[in-house]
């Protein structure tokens, strides 16, 4: 078995593909959760679902700065690593790579990854696709050293995971993607580092943003397929709390291109800045919940149900997970039982996700 508890913090490539040796040749799946630190309940939810899936959870914590579109937000950027490692720890991670930029890259770097099309829109269009340039250039590379079975990456930040997919599927990575729905705080507004940059005003306003999402899932529950009325009773929301959003926009799930009439699943999202602070959200809209008679659009926090699961089929977006900030995170007791067997050995504790452990164990 692997003795990687409770989290060991490794700095250089050499010392995490050291540390992950042993690991790998038990034939023990390896999760990656990529990270910019300042972790907060997303990402911890992140790690709980690694955790659930895989016997080896990496968590890297690298502020990315050729992703950075402002140096001012690069600048801003919280950091406080031993929080962050305490955290990781306490939500299942074993591993937390905390490289210096040097490490990821080092004089002489001159290469990047960089998926075109999907990469000029919305945030792209909004940020300067070099955004995502760096997204994938920083994830090309964390998923080579990592070398993880599978990958987890928040609904949150959908346009993201679209993006990371069509790397991994164009450079043949041998990784799986997850994602896991977002997270959000009890009042509706979506956990994000940079929430505790708000102003108390301005993070009441900020609330408009799930509430539009909202306004628009309702409208659809009601059988409403048309993307500009869906989309107008988005933007009130926002006009009546005086935000202009820098987009707003309804897409089609899978392909991320906007669209006139909701044929079959979408996802909306929403990008606005509350002064200085920038803040997105997304919901999916389900063409098949609605319209039917007294459904319910989004499900309301309820301590007693379990957390929604990642599904590895849907590419956009997911049901979201409240969860309130004093719901435990997940520890490891010493009786717990062992996440580590042989290879090819099944783990009964995965016997319910058939499809997820055959790809861990792959
Ligand atoms: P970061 O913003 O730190 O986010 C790390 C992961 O946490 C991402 O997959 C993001 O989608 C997820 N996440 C953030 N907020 C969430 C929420 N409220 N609910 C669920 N998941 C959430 O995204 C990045 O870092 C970087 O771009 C990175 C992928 C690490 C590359 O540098």
């Amino acid at each position: 078995m692997t003795d990687l508890t409770p989290s060991t913090t490794v700095r250089t490539v050499a010392e995490l593909r050291a540390a992950l040796q042993p690991a790998r040749e038990a034939g023990d799946s390896i999760a990656l959760v990529a990270t910019m630190g300042a972790l907060h309940e997303g990402h911890l939810s992140l790690i709980e679902a690694a955790a659930r899936r895989c016997a080896v959870v990496v968590v890297s914590i690298f502020v990315n700065p050729i992703q950075f579109d402002e140096q001012a937000d690069l600048a801003a950027y919280p950091r406080g690593e031993r929080r962050d490692v305490e955290l990781a720890a306490g939500a299942g991670a074993h591993l937390i790579f905390a490289p210096a930029p040097q490490e990821i890259y080092p004089s002489g770097f001159s290469t990047a990854v960089r998926v075109s099309g999907l990469t000029d829109r919305l945030e792209g269009a909004a940020r300067g696709a070099q955004h995502f340039h760096g997204v994938t250039t920083v994830v090309c590379k964390l998923l080579n050293i990592v070398a993880p079975h599978v990958a987890f990456f928040g609904a949150k930040d959908a346009q993201q995971v679209a993006v990371v997919r069509r790397m991994v599927a164009d450079l043949d990575i041998p990784a799986r993607i997850e994602t896991v729905p977002t997270v959000r705080e009890p009042d509706g507004l979506a956990a994000s580092s940079r929430n505790a940059r708000l102003t108390p005003q301005q993070r009441r306003r900020a609330l408009c943003l799930h509430a539009a999402l909202r306004a628009a899932e309702r409208e659809l529950a009601g059988g409403q397929r048309d993307a500009a009325l869906l989309l107008a009773i988005a933007g009130e929301q926002l006009a009546r709390a005086g935000v202009e959003p820098e987009y707003l926009a309804l897409v089609d799930g899978e392909t991320f291109e906007e669209v006139d009439r909701l044929q079959r699943d979408g996802l909306l999202l929403v990008a606005a800045r509350f002064g200085d602070v920038r803040l997105i959200d997304n919901m999916p809209l389900h063409v098949a919940a609605g319209p039917t008679p007294g459904s319910r659009p989004e499900e309301e926090p309820s301590p007693h149900r379990p957390p929604a699961e990642p599904d590895s089929h849907r590419s956009s977006g997911q049901p979201d997970h409240h969860r309130s900030p004093a719901e435990p995170s997940h520890h490891r007791s010493p009786g717990e039982p062992s996440h580590h067997r042989s290879p090819g050995e099944p783990d009964p504790r995965y016997e319910k996700t058939g499809e997820v452990l055959r790809l861990c164990n792959a």
